[in-house]
């Protein structure tokens, strides 16, 4: 087979230190399963921003549309505002390439503890599907009066039919597929033409789902359900913004934001998915070696799962629950490794020279 095409965009801060290792474990996963990558390196960042006053070169998107899929570290570094950078890499990508989904897993792994006290007997292992091409996040809307004590903002939410229709379905068939209940985010009390476009918009999905038990819960409630009771979710599907908040608070359950993985997908495969981890550059701890690579590990995984490689993924799993049961962890987790430490111990894994084989 020829190689799978993978454009590599590590972007700025931790993206960088996380990726490297990444890719010694795909490496070494692929040669095991037949797979091999040819990597596209691109140094898209906000580095390449002050150098070039762009985050990617014009012709970019079409260098990508040539890939097969994309890795992404993170976007976005102090110096640059963070709308210039992300709207000019990230979100353009999303859109370009109709990743209408945004895939994020929300499971406690073996050898973590919930910073969150889990009643007897319960977990969590449940799946946000975020909405990722729009919603709150707009281009419509300006700023005013600039300067003036009338000064004033407006941003504009946009709610398509289409949108909504089809990453409902995608949760619905997940929903389907896994314990048979959706929850979906909504603000319907608070938010009055577009929420309760989305709550009608998903019922009427959910008739083609007889199977999938449909409850809509208030994103204020459903925040607190998500630490209080959150065993009870499988699959919650939500709009661009609530979908945003709510995965870093799941990040944050299942014990650190470095672990949680993001995959953009484009789920009829017309277009290259991206795969990145939950987190952001993190410029606080950026240079000195301890970002948590597990996030961008886990979403490597995702894109093995996409690629239509469920042993390989599972393989990565593996190891990623291997290096956290081996104790070798980054301060984050409480340890004291460094990320390349910890990746080693996924490769080791990986190619069966771990402790556990
Ligand atoms: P962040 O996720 O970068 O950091 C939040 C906190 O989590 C920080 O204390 C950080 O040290 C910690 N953290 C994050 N990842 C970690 C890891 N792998 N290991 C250990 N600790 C980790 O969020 P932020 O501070 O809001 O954003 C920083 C920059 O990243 C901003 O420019 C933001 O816009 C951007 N950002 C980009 C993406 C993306 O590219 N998808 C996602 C989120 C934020
Ligand atoms: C994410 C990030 C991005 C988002 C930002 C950086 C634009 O927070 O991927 O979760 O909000 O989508
Ligand atoms: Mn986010």
């Amino acid at each position: 087979d020829r190689p799978v095409r993978v454009a590599v965009i590590p972007g700025d801060g931790i993206g960088t230190e996380v990726m490297e290792p990444t890719l010694g474990v795909l490496e070494a996963v692929g040669e095991r399963h037949g797979l091999t990558f040819e990597w596209r390196h691109h140094d898209w960042s906000c580095e390449y921003y002050t150098r070039t006053g762009r985050m990617m070169p014009q012709d970019g998107l079409d260098r990508l549309a040539e890939v097969d899929q994309i890795l992404l570290g993170a976007v976005g570094y102090p110096g640059v505002p963070d709308h210039v950078s992300l709207w000019g890499l990230l979100i353009p990508i999303r859109r370009a390439f109709e990743q209408y989904v945004n895939l994020r897993p929300v499971r406690l792994l073996p050898g973590i503890e919930s910073p969150l006290r889990l009643r007897e007997g319960s977990s969590i292992d449940f799946v946000v599907v975020r909405e990722n091409n729009e919603g709150e996040y707009s281009e419509v809307g300006g700023r005013m009066y600039r300067g003036s004590p009338h000064e004033l903002a407006v941003q504009e939410s946009v709610f398509t039919r289409r949108g909504i229709e089809r990453v409902a379905r995608y949760a619905l068939t997940l929903a389907a597929e896994r314990g048979g209940t959706l929850a979906s985010a909504t603000k319907s009390n608070g938010i009055i033409h577009t929420m309760p476009f989305w709550d009608e918009v998903v019922r009427e999905t959910a008739a083609d789902f007889p199977q999938v038990e449909v409850r809509d819960y208030h994103i204020d409630a459903l925040s607190a359900m998500f630490v209080l009771d959150p065993g009870r979710f499988d699959v919650v599907v939500a709009s661009n913004l609530f979908g945003d908040i709510l995965t870093d608070l799941g990040a944050a359950i299942i014990g650190s934001i470095g672990i949680a993985p993001s995959a953009n997908l484009n789920p009829e495969g017309v277009h290259p998915s991206m795969f990145e981890p939950v987190h952001g550059s993190a410029p606080d701890i950026a240079g000195q070696g301890v970002a948590n690579p597990l996030g961008q590990l886990w979403a490597a995984s995702m894109m093995l799962d996409h690629l239509g490689h469920p042993d390989a993924a599972a393989e990565v799993v593996a190891g990623i629950e291997a290096s956290l049961t081996s104790g070798m962890r980054t301060p984050d987790l409480g340890g004291t490794a460094s990320t390349t430490e910890v990746a080693q111990v996924v490769r080791d894994h990986v190619t069966g020279q771990g402790a556990a084989g």
